[in-house]
């Protein structure tokens, strides 16, 4: 395998993958639409000058077919990711994610016999709220939080029969899925579409469920993804950062550098083939702390941040990754530790020019769709 395909290359966590797979010594040829909510109209500074880029859409079947006649893999990481806006930007994830994948997946079966390895990104967002156990020990994976008892704010989840508290526990692959969002619904479409079309043609498929990733590069644009650079840009402004519900979520934090690493495995390990792997740090922190943290690094102390009491309806309460897999088959071991990964997203973020914060104007366009409440 030497020549390898990368959809949504230009993006945050595409753009750490094309450096490895050059430094690695492969040719790369990148496809990316340059989406204006991402990229705000310009190419981005940090494009790698050994890859090669075409822009424009990866389902323009005139642009894409030509480029899959001459790689040997595809690694599909365009989408549009946004959870909160995919519930009232319905049809346009729909189509950005569905659609667009699957006119993507049919060129790639016509040209099957070359098409060594497909590795689709997926996400932790397809298994709803996270795994728990109650107080016996037992699993438990409990739907949503009502809106109900969200108003209470009650933010932690309880069992859904006894009504007692659960603890949150490590969510394996093997558990029951529940996609929470329309960017969830789409995310676990192309996973299983991906997995799929690579059983029944016999293209060597991989489904990579990310974590929240963090890293320099993150669109400061996009207000509606990315919790790190959204604080992290609040800050700079002077501004706290808002947490949802109390800021006591829990979730995995993992390094853009770690990901990419983790999708260069799912490339080369023939382990991988027709898999779904966790890709995560294995070290849960809560949203609150993410925020402490970053404060103290862009002011040198702790900015508290402001927890208005707004929760986002079918949001979850925790997720933690259980890595056990990715480490097992694929030889996987995450090595950024948060701190240092959050210092240079700090010190990037410094030399960028941010803008206006556009986190008010999100929040208020959440609150008039009904999809943000409190
Ligand atoms: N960042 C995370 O925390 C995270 C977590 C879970 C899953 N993911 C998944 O990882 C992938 C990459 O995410 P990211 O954070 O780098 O996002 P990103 O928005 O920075 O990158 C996505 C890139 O895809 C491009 N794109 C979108 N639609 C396209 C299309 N139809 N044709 C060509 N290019 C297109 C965009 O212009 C952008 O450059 C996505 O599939 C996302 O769903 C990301």
């Amino acid at each position: 395998m030497n020549s390898i395909l990368v959809t949504g290359g230009a993006g945050f966590l595409g753009s750490f993958l094309v450096d490895l797979l050059i430094t690695e010594g492969y040719r790369v040829v990148v496809v990316d639409s340059l989406e204006f909510q991402v990229h705000g109209g310009r190419q981005p500074a940090y494009l790698n000058p050994g890859a090669t880029y075409v822009w424009g859409d990866c389902s323009d079947r005139n642009l894409i077919r030509p480029i899959l006649e001459t790689v040997d893999a595809v690694v599909h990481l365009a989408a549009l990711v946004g959870v909160g806006q995919s519930m009232y930007e319905i049809e346009r994830y729909t189509h950005g994610n569905c659609d667009v994948t699957a006119v993507l997946l049919e060129e790639v079966v016509r040209v099957r016999a070359r098409i060594r390895k497909l590795v689709v990104a997926s996400s932790m967002s397809i298994y709803g709220e996270g795994s728990y156990v109650d107080a016996d020990g037992n699993s438990v994976y409990p739907g949503l939080r009502s809106d109900e008892q969200l108003k209470r704010h009650e933010w932690e989840v309880r069992h859904p029969i006894s009504g007692q508290p659960l603890q949150p526990a490590p969510t394996a692959e093997e558990r029951p899925l529940a996609s929470a969002s329309v960017y969830a619904a789409s995310k676990r479409y192309q996973e299983e579409l991906g997995l799929m079309i690579g059983r029944t043609y016999d293209i060597p498929s991989v489904a990579c469920r990310l974590f929240n990733a963090y890293g320099s590069r993150q669109s400061l644009a996009n207000p509606y993804t990315g919790v790190a650079a959204i604080f992290c840009s609040r800050l700079l402004q002077g501004l706290a950062p808002v947490v949802f519900e109390d800021g006591n979520q829990l979730r995995d934090f993992v390094h853009a550098e770690d990901v990419a690493r983790a999708l260069h495995l799912c490339l080369t390990s023939p382990a991988a083939d027709h898999q779904v792997f966790n890709i995560a740090s294995g070290h849960p922190i809560t949203v609150r702390d993410v925020a402490r943290h970053l404060s103290r690094a862009v002011c040198g102390r702790e900015v508290e941040p402001e927890a208005r009491g707004q929760f986002r309806s079918g949001d979850i309460r925790h997720c933690i990754a259980d890595i056990s897999k990715a480490r097992r088959l694929l030889g996987y071991s995450p090595e950024h530790q948060f701190e240092n990964g959050l210092l240079e997203l700090v010190s990037w973020i410094r030399h960028q020019q941010p803008g206006a914060d556009r986190l008010e104007a999100a929040l208020a366009e959440g609150r008039g769709h009904g999809v943000i409440s409190g």
